[in-house]
């Protein structure tokens, strides 16, 4: 095991710091921006199902539901396709309204998750075209869909995901584009923009990790919080969702991710001063409107700890710290801004000695209900 984990004390580290390669890897070979091309066989084979779509409904569980919500950004956005996302166990007991104008994209790291699984065969019962994003080569959800895309994460054992959520978002962000090209809703230009900005991604990411020893002497002191608050908007939205769940995981601290905006209609009440709130506030999307939500948490004296773009100064005036990332395409930045939040849910939990790999009470692969 000790080999397995080569050199890192803990998979999910390694896991980790797998990620540039393995977002690398998810896009080899399928984008070549040199020729703007993004080759899909399952996209190509299928192209009219998702042009003649009434809409994407998403089913997934835990954080691959989370890449489905940063997917219904990316495809009503670029692609100009209306989305659902819906956590498998509810879709499937709710009589949904399902046509074979649907198509239901199904996003699974393991390929097993039983609810997931038991949602693409009742979308397939009413005649919705199934479309699997899955990691696990062979899979049943790989298998039971009509066609798919493969993260190629490479084996991920660290229970709390992590290379599989960001290999999640790089194939759907190709999908989208995709889609976006074929639909005739993007400029050759624009649809450039991404493609090489795309391939910039990796070495963003490897930018984003060195920020790991600030980071352990940031989670040296909220790791006594019992409670902390993510927030974000727009795209940076399910990223907050995802950091609070991974903290909640690994460390065992009650946490709660929010749309930054819908602080004021409950979870402000909470704030003081020993509420530590991590926000997400990078420059593109909504950068002012998040940054008069952080006046509004200092003035409650809350703790901020804000994960902002390279070289930002206002909000660094504000935070009790500021982690940066790297600049990017807005639509791009849960790939960058997730990467110092899976840091801080790491060495909070060491800190806590909690058992990072294996967390109590829960599975790498729910395969029963
Ligand atoms: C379990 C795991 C999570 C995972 C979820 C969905 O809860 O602990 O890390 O996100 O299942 O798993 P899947 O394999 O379908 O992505």
């Amino acid at each position: 095991e000790e080999i397995e984990k080569g050199g890192y004390d803990h998979f999910m580290l390694k896991e980790i710091y797998e990620q540039p390669r393995a977002i690398k890897d998810t896009y080899r070979g399928r984008l070549l921006a040199d020729q703007g091309i993004i080759r899909m066989a399952g996209i190509d084979l299928n192209m009219e199902k998702f042009l003649n779509a009434n809409r994407i409904i998403i089913v997934a569980c835990g954080t691959s539901w989370h890449a489905g919500l940063v997917a219904e950004y990316i495809f009503e956005d670029l692609a100009r396709i209306p989305v659902e996302v819906e956590y498998a166990s509810e879709f499937r007991y709710r009589n949904p309204v399902i046509t074979d104008k649907d198509v239901l994209i199904a996003i699974s790291q393991s390929g097993e998750t039983a609810d997931t699984l038991a949602a693409i065969k009742l979308a397939k019962e009413k005649g919705a075209f199934v479309f699997g994003v899955c990691n696990v080569v062979g899979s049943s959800i790989a298998r039971e869909s009509d066609a798919g895309a493969y993260t190629h994460a490479g084996p991920e054992i660290g229970v709390a995901s992590t290379k599989a959520f960001t290999t999640q978002i790089t194939v759907l962000t190709l999908m989208a584009l995709k889609l976006a090209k074929a639909k005739g809703v993007f400029s050759e230009s624009r649809y450039h923009e991404y493609l090489t900005e795309l391939e910039t991604i990796p070495s963003k990411v490897e930018k984003a990790l060195e920020s790991n020893t600030l980071i352990e002497i940031i989670a040296d002191v909220y790791k006594d919080s019992t409670n902390c608050l993510y927030l974000g908007r727009g795209y940076n939205f399910p990223v907050a969702l995802e950091g609070a769940l991974k903290l909640k995981e690994i460390s065992y601290i009650h946490a709660e991710g929010y749309p930054a905006a819908e602080m004021k209609h409950g979870p402000i009440a909470l704030i003081d001063e020993h509420m530590p709130v991590f926000v997400i506030a990078t420059k593109k999307g909504h950068y002012e409107k998040v940054v008069s939500n952080i006046q509004e948490i200092k003035s409650r004296k809350g703790k901020i700890i804000a994960i902002v773009t390279e070289g930002d100064e206002q909000v660094r005036d504000l935070a009790d710290h500021v982690i940066e990332v790297p600049e990017t395409l807005e639509s791009l930045t849960p790939l960058l801004t997730t990467i110092p939040l899976q840091l801080l849910s790491y060495h909070i939990a060491v800190m806590r000695n909690c058992n990072v790999d294996q967390p109590r009470n829960l599975a790498k692969s729910v395969t029963v209900e």
